[in-house]
Formats: C-alpha cells, structure tokens, sequence
C-alpha cells in the first residue's frame, strides 16, 4: 500500500480544473521538491496535442494560476520537463495501448487521476484494466462529482471497485485538503477547552456558511443539472458538518477518522417540511457592479436552486436537540466559508441587577478568505461605573495567516495530490461516507418534489431568500453576517 508512486496519469488534463487546479498544484509541489525526482506526469485528455503542444498548454496555465512564490522560470522549465501527453477517448476501452506505452516500463508504482465528466469513469476504468493498468501498485483519484443521487454514485464506485480494491480509491473533496479545514481536527482534539464544551449540553447551534460571490461561470451544462444541494452541500458541507460534529477519533489516521465521520452522516435526520429554503438569483450588484440573473446567464427558464439554507439535526447523544443551519449560494454579497459555534447563555447572571446583559459566547472559525479563529467574550468596560459594572462583547482572534508567518499559501490540491501519490487517504472520502451524503440529500430532493418546490427568486448580491432569515428565526436565531 504504501508506495509512492512515479508516474501519475490526468486524465481530463486540458480541462479546466486542470488548468487552474492540478498542473499549478504539481508544479508548486515539484518548486518545493516535495515530489520524487523521477516522478512523470502524463496527461490525457481528447483534445490534440503531442508532449510539446501539452507542454505549452501547462506553461500558459502555470502563468495563469501558478502562486507567484513558486514561479521560479528554471523551476517552471524542470517541472515541464516532467510532462508528456497521449491524445485518447476515454469513452472507448479498447483504445487504452498507446497510453500504457507511454507509461514506459520499470516504474514503481502509478497514480491516475480522474478529472473527467463521471460518465467516461466507468469506461476510463474498463479500459484501464483492459490495458494492465490496474494492477496492485496503482491507484485511482475521483474527482467530484460522483454521481448525482444514490444511485448514480453506486454505479460509478461498484464500477471502480469492480477493478481497485477501498484502500487504493481516492475520492476527492477539495475541501479536505484546505488548511483550514484540517485545523478543525487540531482545534478540536489538539486543545482540552473545547471539548468539554462541544455538545448539546452548552451549544445552542451550529451555523456553516459557504457563500460566493460568482455565478455560473460558464458551467452551464453542469451547473444547472447539479444545483447548490448536490453541488456544494453533498460535499463540501457535509464534511465541514462531519468534522464538526464527530466524535474524537482515536488516531489521526485514515480509518478512525472516516468511522466517525460516517457515524455523524448516518445519523442526519431526514429533513421536515419547512427545514430547507430554495433560492435562485435575480438581476442585481455584486460590490457595485451589475450582474445578470440566473436564467439570464442560463439563456433558458430555469428551477434549479442556486441558493439553499438549511436546518439539520443529528440524531445522537451529543447533539440531541441542537440545529446545524448551513446555507451555501451563489452570487451572495461576498466570498465566505465560515462556522460558527453559538453556545448557551451562562445558566445565571450575577450581574442582571445592574442591568449589564452577558451575550453568549460564540466561537467563529473562517476557513476562506478570512483564515481565522475568533472567540466572543464578555468583559468588563473599563471605569468607575457606580452600582455595578458594564459588560461588552470583545473578541479573541487569531489569525492564522499571522500566528503562522511564512508557511506558503497553498492550493488545496497540493496536499491531496502528494497524498495520492504517496497514498494517504485520511483525506479522501469513503466509500460509505459518500453513500450516507447521497441518501441524506436524495431525501432532501424527494420532499422537495413532493412538495412541488420551486426556488424563490433574490437578487444578487444579498444574503438570499428572506424565507432563509425566517427559517434560522423561528429558531431565535440570526445568520451571522
Ligand atoms: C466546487 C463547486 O466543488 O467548489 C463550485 O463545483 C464551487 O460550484 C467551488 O464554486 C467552491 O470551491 P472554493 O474552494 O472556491 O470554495
């Protein structure tokens, strides 16, 4: 299992999360010299081009997305030197010889990558077993989406699993692979403070935010098949849900870190009328500037949601009775993944007769572009007030970027890609836990059709429906903006 691997195989390589994600990612890795010097990556993809016209494609890419700290131009030439490419149609499973030829012979061990439409996985797989490279020193990296309900995802992992075997599986969630997100695992079980704290006894609710400010940025056909539930909660922020809510695990390791992971998603509750909100974005302004609506950008009538709030609870011990709002949209006012920990009120305030309110304590964790870590307390306004004292809300903050001076800014698809080939998959997603998210949104899908739900219209660049504000206040509780 662990070997490293010294060749690695895009496929899907002159597409866009290509271009903008995976070749800087290598590049940055290969400035750092993180990866072996043997390593070679081949890209594959259908358009044509021979190693140089590749070449230059990454070179253009590299100039584009590479971070400016590991533009280095000797380094950019070496890291070019480690490509080449062979045209191929992945949807034929018979034609897979010429890219197994060019592989060479004698390496260690070799990593693929999909980054293709999930239609072509089932055939890219075939035919990668039909060419001989499945065998025991290779693994296989799935980029989301797998799948678009259930159904679809078991049909693509009973094909992948009909050729590799759990441990050489890599299911991508770029979210994992944000420093950030990481430091959930240290904030929680790096520091005894917070976990005493850390359930139904003292938190009143979680609140997980994912908001953006683009719209469908060309990914029209995509975009409008998929919609913000499969596109961004089904992912993204159910892990961010998982991480937050999971027991501690016993090691930092792959398999206890996925067993409780899984355990929070099993454990969602399937939602009640009225605990979600649709939204889909009108004609508005995004910091000043003038957008167009949805279908507009569309070009067609549309009812997929590009905007949804949410009310979870996890039926479990530690979370009994404490909501989980999440709300993800695009075209929202601004660019934000943030968690918030609202706990409860102290049980008494010593301090009601002099009329001095004590807010509860409130732990904000920004994963982007804010990288920070912010604790509400109370304290005491300086002065000689008579008759009592003042209180105010300050915060404690701490910001990564500043506590941290020096480490680079990375990409998350660096540190998910070196673990790909150096195969740790603490960052990758199971097999169940995938499955888990699907039946948890597809019941979400079913009541929404059910009820005939339609997505209600907001402008861009405000916080989404108003029906959002009063899904979170019947609760008693705010968005924090
Ligand atoms: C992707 C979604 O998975 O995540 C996109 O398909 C979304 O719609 C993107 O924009 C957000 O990622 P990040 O890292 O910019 O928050």
């Amino acid at each position: 299992m662990a070997f490293v691997s010294d060749r690695l195989i895009l496929f899907g390589a002159t597409g866009d999360l290509s271009r903008r994600m995976l070749l800087p990612s290598l590049a940055a890795l290969h400035a750092d010299g993180l990866v072996a010097p043997d390593l070679k990556i081949i890209g594959t993809a259908r358009s044509d081009h021979d190693d140089a016209g590749f070449r230059e494609f990454a070179r253009a890419a590299l100039a584009e997305f590479l971070p400016e700290d590991r533009a280095e131009p000797a380094q950019i030439e070496s890291f070019l030197d480690r490509l080449s490419y062979q045209t191929l149609d992945a949807s034929k499973p018979d034609g897979f010889a010429p890219l197994a030829s060019k592989l060479g012979t004698g390496f260690e061990g070799l990593s693929i990558f999909l980054s293709t439409a999930p239609s072509l996985f089932e055939p890219t797989i075939a035919g990668l077993a039909k060419a001989g490279l499945a065998g025991d020193k290779v693994r296989i990296g799935l980029e989301k989406p797998l799948g678009t309900d259930l159904e679809s995802s078991r049909f693509i992992n009973d094909a992948v699993a009909a050729v590799f075997p759990e441990d050489r599986i890599f299911r991508i969630d770029h979210y994992l692979g944000k420093e950030t997100v990481q430091n959930l695992l240290a904030l929680r079980f790096a520091n005894i403070m917070f976990e005493p704290l850390w359930n139904a006894q003292h938190i009143d609710h979680v609140q997980i935010t994912v908001s953006e400010t683009v719209g469908l940025e060309g990914r029209v056909g995509f975009y409008d098949g998929a919609g913000a539930l499969r596109d961004m909660v089904q992912n993204h922020m159910l892990q961010l849900l998982a991480l937050v809510a999971m027991e501690p695990p016993a090691k930092f390791d792959a398999t206890a870190i996925r067993d409780e992971k899984v355990k929070v998603l099993r454990n969602l509750r399937a939602l009640g009328n009225g605990d979600s909100v649709t939204g889909q974005y009108r004609a508005g302004a995004i910091k000043g500037a003038a957008v167009p609506g949805y279908d507009e950008e569309l070009g067609k009538d549309s009812d997929t949601e590009t905007f949804v709030a949410i009310k979870a609870h996890i039926d479990n011990w530690r979370w009994k009775g404490v909501p989980f709002f999440l709300r993800t949209g695009k075209r929202l006012p601004e660019r934000k993944t943030e968690i918030v920990i609202q706990l409860k009120p102290v049980p008494h305030s010593i301090f009601a007769a002099s009329g001095a309110a004590a807010q509860p304590n409130r732990l904000i964790i920004g994963i982007q572009p804010q990288e920070n870590i912010r604790m509400s307390v109370m304290a005491k306004v300086p002065g000689l007030d008579r008759g009592g004292i003042r209180l105010r809300e300050v915060p404690l903050d701490i910001s990564m970027p500043d506590a941290f001076a020096g480490p680079k800014k990375r990409i998350a698809y660096e540190r998910l890609l070196l673990d790909l080939i150096e195969g740790d998959q603490t960052l990758f997603v199971r097999r169940d836990e995938v499955e888990a998210q699907w039946t948890w949104i597809d019941g979400i899908r079913a009541g929404w059709d059910a009820a005939a739900l339609k997505p209600k219209g907001y402008t861009a660049g405000s916080w989404g429906p108003s029906a959002a504000v009063a899904l979170a206040e019947r609760d008693g509780v705010s968005w924090h903006e």
